[in-house]
């Protein structure tokens, strides 16, 4: 890491002393770096790594819950922020809190009063949102301390190890999941999920990130510009539990194939928004799961930043923060409100394990589960 971070101040300063005469613009090398992140109340130490770029993006990921805890992201002029919401201190991400940036799982999103039903045995969930199962339940991988390891290659980047047991939060199966985030000179954060088991079980591993393109903490997102690349979503009961129809997003708030303002229509006397207190549904992503291909994009006028997001799963869960009510204080003291952040949370269908209709979730012992996202960051 000494040897990296030195390459790095190196071409800093090479190209500082270069200046605006030299044509040729000196590449700042891409490194990774390890520091301390504090101590879980266990007594586990936490690793913050460091990605950063040659373009000046820098992600800061934790092995707690493999949370993002800082995007730092260039807009108009060059002007750097962090993008997504978070906490400066271990311990507030430790405590119950919005899932910030974290990895969710074993099933990301609801399963239906905590219940499935695999090869004909019925299991039951922590149950932890009402009725129904959330993010893993009550100690999901966003709770778990996960081991690191710095992976070799061009682009800096780091693997996240867990083994979440069999019977863990009630789910079978021993399962060994790898989460590798990758930071790429195209200002991309790519993550790429992987997990095997030892007996028949769900998954649907995703990230938690809520981002403010104009950066954490500066007002809502509900001027921001949005694209959602899906002709159908799963509307849903009170519960957020989709109903097991695909509808067809034409003539509803729920268009968003052309960029359309965020807030335009979010207060619409409209039955699904009323559900979600706002944004709170999957979108059916257009294209061939398993592809990776489009499923949103963000810009945000003010800063001239945009997010991209492409993933191989057949969903997306596109969030308003209706939650965020400005009980968490974050990074910097600023105060998270409603509608600070969106996420855009890509993955299977909620609930898909009680819809034999929805793409499966189901992974067989011996068979590998895969998936990636990338969130590209650019300017206009
Ligand atoms: C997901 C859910 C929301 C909410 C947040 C966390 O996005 O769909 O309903 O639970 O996570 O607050």
């Amino acid at each position: 890491m000494h040897t990296s971070t030195t390459i790095l101040s190196l071409a800093a300063a090479a190209l500082l002393m270069g200046g605006c005469a030299q044509k040729k613009e000196l590449p700042m090398s891409s490194a990774i770096t390890k520091a301390p992140f504090g101590q879980t109340e266990a007594g586990q130490p936490i690793e913050l790594y460091t990605l950063k770029n040659a373009s000046g993006m820098e992600a800061g990921i934790i092995n707690l819950g493999g949370i993002v805890v800082s995007l730092k992201v260039p807009g108009r002029g060059g002007q750097i922020a962090d993008v997504v919401l978070g906490f400066d201190k271990l311990a507030d991400y430790e405590k119950p809190n919005p899932y910030f940036g974290a990895i969710v799982g074993r099933y990301g999103n609801r399963i239906a009063k905590g219940r499935f039903t695999l090869n004909g045995a019925e299991y039951k969930l922590a149950v932890n949102d009402g009725e129904n199962s959330l993010h893993g339940g009550i100690h999901g991988f966003n709770h778990a301390v996960w081991q690191a390891r710095e992976v070799p290659g061009a682009d800096p980047a780091v693997e996240l190890t867990y083994v979440s047991k069999d019977l863990e939060e009630g789910y079978p199966g021993n399962l060994t999941v790898k989460v590798t985030y990758t930071l790429t000179p195209k200002n991309e954060l790519r993550i790429d999920y992987s997990a095997a088991t030892d007996k028949d079980t769900v998954a649907n591993v995703t990230n938690h990130s809520y981002f403010n393109l104009a950066g954490q903490g500066q007002g809502d997102i509900l001027g921001d510009v949005l694209t959602i690349y899906a002709s159908k979503f799963t509307p849903v009961d009170a519960g957020l539990i989709p109903t097991g129809e695909l509808k067809s997003v034409a003539g509803t708030p729920f268009d968003f194939r052309q960029p359309t303002v965020i807030g335009a229509r979010i207060n619409n006397d409209d039955e699904q928004l009323k559900r979600g207190k706002g944004y709170d549904h999957n979108w059916v992503v257009d294209g061939t799961p398993g592809t990776l291909r489009p499923a949103a994009r963000v810009n945000d006028p003010g800063s001239g930043r945009v997010l991209e997001v492409l993933t191989t799963e057949p969903g997306v869960q596109f969030y308003t923060g209706n939650f965020l009510d400005g009980t968490s204080t974050g990074k910097s003291g600023k105060v998270y409100q409603r509608r600070y952040g969106f996420c855009l949370e890509t993955q299977h269908f909620p609930d898909s394990p009680n819809h034999p209709d929805f793409p499966t979730t189901v992974v067989k012992a011996g068979a590998e589960y895969k998936s990636t996202t990338v969130f590209r960051f650019s300017v206009e």
